[in-house]
């Protein structure tokens, strides 16, 4: 297969290429849109550093290491407290991934993707035609995914926390934003309609986020969600088994069953957060370790860099680093939808798909001036995203532990169900399955047999929680919500570092591009230049305009110090260190 694919990539079509125009990577600020911000300032610090997109959460996060807490019990704080402070994305509801680099040397990866319940199949997602039904994947409650947070969040604290706080310890910040209440920013609250109406369908949902008539909550309203302190009470008491099992999990099954849904008290006792080797590879002397299967994110990651590192990027200029970079981008989500699947129900090709020799091979495939037209590797389908659903946060401690987590609900506020009384926002994340090979998903991504739906099985995922080590010490930590826009944005914030020697604000805040192989087109941030769009359609890309929505929130060892950067495209979000 693997071959033919080649094979079929060598008969392209040759496009003209006329008048590539030089222009610079950054572009002006009054080229950015309005919600970006205009200047991006890295945060410098000596001690540790938190970076998330909720400022409170990232806050609690230095007082833990201030307290001697390492970064994984930084890490646990953060994750429970933005399940209050963010609830769009931060969840205890959802699933994720956690990276983690600790000062020994050692690497691991927390896997708490959500897993199908027991019920779900290959035809779950189907309707009466056969065709896939995105109200069922997106908007019913079959979308639901069992929750993983709970217990990964508890397995990276039993394992690798610093053994000075308990559990309750760490939850003990979240617990008081929940039953205190937190007075809304304006990033915190939602004005679109979809959102409006996800919420708005489910009774338990809407009393706790909408106002009485329907409207969202406003910049200086009060969030308190009181059946959410009384959970996370219980979990802060007795475990993730208050979670996983009894009254909690009664409340969760009995509600996504009255929605509809499969969910069963037994899918969440068998729930179990598993520890995986990273994915590893290596970047012009830099160790590149990342998330393996079910993400797809550090494969793909570590495939394009591979690619890319063929090239002399550093002495490229900005379009053709970026032309480069898109090429790479088709070849490695075209790999994506077919190979990639949960690694405990499919086999995975991970050991090709990362080789320096397989991306020598789609290196001859790449011609420097033209574009590959993806249309004749695929046929495409169309793309349909929305933005600020997952989160990122990245961590690093003075003891020289780092964390890179990103976790996510799927859609913002996920299905929109809270599991009544329990404050607990459920996911949708079983749109991240193939409803039927060739089907988009939500964020125009295809796959087939190695990713369709099963029982017990985790949907793949594009969360790419990423760790840049340098003679065996961290040296970049990143990571972005973003669907599947998200392994993108870690290879720029990558390149844009290594290759183009920016410091770690410039290389978050500079515009991104994106190709995901499928629909064949380049998605550009409004901030790039026109000279250098110009000069990638002149090669036979077609670029299309794309909102901001992912956001690498990072930090980079520097010989000053921990230099946090906060995305600018996130409103609200926070680096903060000591
Ligand atoms: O796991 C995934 O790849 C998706 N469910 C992530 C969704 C996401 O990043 C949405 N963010 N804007």
């Amino acid at each position: 297969m693997l071959n033919l694919r080649i094979c079929s990539l060598r008969r392209l079509t040759a496009f003209a290429l006329a008048g590539v125009v030089a222009a610079t990577f950054i572009a002006r600020a009054e080229d950015r849109s309005p919600n970006a911000a205009t200047q991006a300032e890295g945060v410098v610090a000596h001690g540790g550093m938190v970076v998330a997109q909720e400022a409170r959460a990232a806050r609690i996060g230095v007082d833990i290491l201030q307290k001697g807490g390492n970064a994984v019990d930084a890490a646990v704080a953060v994750g429970f407290a933005l399940a209050v402070s963010y609830p769009r994305a931060g969840n205890i509801g959802g699933g994720g991934f956690m990276m983690i680099h600790l000062a020994n040397g050692e690497d691991t990866a927390i896997d708490y993707r959500e897993t199908a319940p027991g019920a779900i199949n290959a035809g779950s997602f189907l309707d009466a035609q056969g065709n896939a039904d995105p109200q069922k994947s997106r908007a019913s409650a079959l979308a639901i995914g069992v929750p993983g947070t709970v217990a990964g969040l508890a397995l990276a604290e039993q394992k690798y926390g610093s053994g000075h706080f308990t559990l309750a310890d760490l939850i003990a910040p979240a617990i008081a934003m929940a039953r205190d209440g937190i007075t809304l920013d304006e990033n915190m609250t939602d004005e679109q309609t979809n959102i409006l109406a996800r919420l708005a369908h489910w009774p338990a949902a809407a009393k706790i986020f909408l106002k009485a008539d329907g409207s969202g909550l406003a910049a200086g309203d009060r969030l308190v969600q009181s059946d959410l302190a009384n959970t996370l009470d219980s979990i802060a008491h007795d475990g993730p088994d208050a979670f996983y099992e009894g009254p909690i999990a009664w409340k969760i099954a009995a509600a996504v069953q009255s929605a509809g849904g499969v969910m069963t008290v037994d899918d969440l006792k068998d729930y179990r957060a598993v520890e995986r080797a990273p994915v590893r590879g290596s970047y012009r002397g830099y160790d590149i370790v990342s998330m393996p299967p079910p993400s797809s994110g550090g494969v793909e990651l570590i495939e394009m860099l591979n690619i890319l590192e063929g090239y002399d990027l550093a002495h490229d200029d900005a379009t053709q680093t970026l032309y480069l970079m898109i090429e790479a981008m088709k070849r490695a989500y075209a790999d994506r939808a077919l190979f990639l699947g949960d690694p405990d129900k499919v086999k995975n090709p991970v050991a090709q798909l990362i080789s320096k020799d397989y991306a020598a091979r789609w290196r001859a495939t790449i011609d420097p001036q033209r574009a590959t037209p993806a249309s004749e590797i695929h046929a495409g389908a169309a793309a349909d995203s929305e933005g600020h659903n997952t989160t990122h946060f990245s961590i690093v401690d003075r003891f020289g532990n780092a964390v890179s987590n990103t976790y996510t609900l799927n859609f913002s506020y996920g299905v929109g169900l809270v599991a009544d009384g329990t404050g607990i926002l459920l996911n949708n994340e079983l749109d991240d399955f193939a409803a039927k090979p060739e089907a988009p998903n939500a964020y125009g991504l295809i796959g087939f047999e190695a990713n369709e739906p099963g029982p017990g099985k985790r949907p793949l995922s594009s969360m790419t929680p990423t760790i840049v080590l340098k003679d065996g010490k961290p040296f970049l930590i990143t990571g972005s919500p973003g669907g599947s826009r998200i392994i993108t944005t870690v290879l720029q914030v990558i390149v844009n570092v290594i290759d183009r020697g920016m410091g770690i604000a410039e290389a978050v805040a500079a515009p991104r591009v994106h190709n995901q192989w499928t629909p064949d087109q380049v998605y550009a941030e409004p901030a790039l230049s026109p000279d250098i769009l110009a000069a990638l359609e002149s090669r036979g890309d077609r670029v299309v305009p794309q909102r901001l929505f992912t956001s690498a929130e990072s930090i980079l060892m520097t010989p000053e110090g921990l230099v946090g950067a906060a995305d600018p495209r996130t409103a609200g979000a926070l680096a903060v260190g000591y």
